[in-house]
């Protein structure tokens, strides 16, 4: 009988030992070392020769100005948001991952896609059955002439379908429930995901077929298994969102092909996802009212500018020590910015109840949106409202001053394409829009703001 072969890893971070102990010395967490079985054979189960596989010969170095380019190099996924933030289509042979939270629509994102390419793709799903596929099919596009599934978990059956169908595209959900013959330990262990991994990516690159992998996140918000998961694929994407909200934002955190600093903007409906070409429309409301404590900022995410509405409610403590609470928005930057407001501009905010708001269930981290929340502060403390027609683009330094923020033309042209009358920007900005409609309102201070406002 041969000798079983068994290998330590680590849960965490995937380092490999020989023998088991205590911490890991590559990620330093403690007791996350566990054995699992290998049996490593020689003949790996996507088998070059018995396939269609586009260069058999082995590679010799090659000057850059001879390598040949390819002419097609992007697939056009038929979804605006995906292509976008792939840069530009799905590259053929490249392996992507994609990473989220359960139930936060990765399945439905890929089946949708699946259903929409024009390409013939093969969807592996080892998490739901045909049926349940299915069902969620009808919802999205029942018709569709391109789009094959199979149910099915070992690698070395996908690859003996793969051989028969031929697909252009192939979408795995999800990576962890995938197991391969050669290793024993079971799906979803650090050596099996690593393992069915190596076997696709070279599938792909053998056949330049795209492969789509889904892939669980831990509690932490890692992708599940190894980190070197994430430096073999050349892509990883990210699909977040609050679970409650309808808006779904997908970001590239790795891509060899294109600029991470894209993203797509999704609404999750009844029938599917639909893609948001214009983000800001829907996060701002519309209604009529004047309110007092809310303020419009443009901010950044990626490269798109976004208008997004900031709500604030400024309320004396009822209990001894007044509260400072924030959903979307860094609690220490309110903090610092209530200070800056006290202390630079003198409002009494010390013993008053602070809550901030960014609507639309998103959270932002611009620092650019910094006097949007001091107007929306300070309009809830007045109570006087905002001209709904005013919005901000500028961030607050600790003396009080009003700073300059990058790609500051881009956020007024977003504010005047959305049809508002009056941008706030700090003096010390360089704006280069020629002749805006928009008026540009320059300021250095708060206290100009508040002049201005209130
Ligand atoms: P799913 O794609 O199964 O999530 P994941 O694969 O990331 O775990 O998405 C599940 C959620 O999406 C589920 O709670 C229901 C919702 N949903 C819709 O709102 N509309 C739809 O058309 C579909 C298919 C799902
Ligand atoms: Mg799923």
């Amino acid at each position: 009988m041969a000798k079983v072969k068994t290998t330590f890893f680590c849960q965490n971070c995937g380092t490999s030992y020989a023998k088991w102990q205590g911490q890991c010395s590559a990620c330093k967490e403690w007791n996350t070392i566990a054995e699992e079985l290998v049996q490593k054979d020689d003949k790996k189960s996507w088998n070059s020769n018995t396939t269609n596989a586009k260069n058999k010969k082995a590679p010799k170095p090659q000057k850059v100005a001879d390598i040949n380019q390819v002419e097609e190099l992007r697939m056009n996924s038929s979804d605006n948001e995906f292509n976008r933030v792939l840069g530009g289509g799905v590259v053929p042979g490249s392996v992507t991952l994609l990473g989220g939270e359960p139930g936060i629509g990765k399945s439905t994102l890929l089946l949708q896609i699946a259903l929409k390419l024009p390409y013939k793709t093969l969807y592996v799903s080892g998490e739901e059955s045909a049926q349940q596929i299915k069902m969620r099919a009808e919802r999205i596009n029942p018709r569709s002439e391109n789009c094959y599934i199979l149910t099915e978990t070992k690698t070395q059956n996908i690859f003996k379908q793969i051989e028969a169908t031929e697909p252009d595209i192939l979408v795995i959900d999800s990576i962890q429930t995938l197991h391969t013959d050669y290793i024993e330990s079971s799906a979803g262990s650090i050596s099996q995901i690593r393992e069915c991994t190596s076997e696709l990516i070279k599938f792909a690159k053998e056949t330049a077929t795209p492969v789509i992998l889904i892939g669980h996140i831990t509690k932490d918000g890692n992708i599940a298994g190894p980190k070197i998961l994430e430096h073999m694929v050349d892509t990883v994407l990210q699909f977040e969102g609050d679970r409650n909200h309808v808006y779904r934002i997908l970001r590239a955190l790795k891509n060899r092909f294109g600029s991470t600093s894209e993203l797509g903007i999704y609404e999750m409906l009844g029938n599917g996802l639909r893609e948001v070409s214009n983000p800001s429309e829907i996060l701002i409301s519309k209604n009529d009212e004047d309110l007092s404590g809310t303020a419009i900022a443009a901010t950044l995410e990626g490269m798109r500018p976004l208008m997004i509405e900031i709500q604030a409610l400024v309320s004396t403590a009822v209990y001894g020590t007044p509260q400072r609470s924030t959903t979307g928005y860094n609690a220490k930057r309110l903090n610092m910015l209530l200070a800056v407001l006290e202390k630079r501009a003198g409002f009494r905010l010390g013993a008053k109840d602070v809550f901030l708001n960014i609507t639309g269930g998103i959270s932002v981290d611009d620092t650019a949106i910094d006097l949007g929340v001091i107007a929306a502060i300070l309009s809830s403390n007045e109570d006087i409202s905002i001209e709904k027609d005013v919005c901000f683009a500028a961030e607050v330094g600790l003396a009080g001053e009003i700073r300059p923020v990058q790609r500051v033309d881009q956020r007024i042209m977003e504010a005047e394409k959305l049809g508002f009358a009056k941008i706030f920007v700090s003096k010390h900005n360089k704006i280069t829009v020629k002749k805006p409609q928009i008026q540009v309102k320059l300021v250095a201070r708060i206290e100009d703001v508040v002049d201005e406002l209130f």
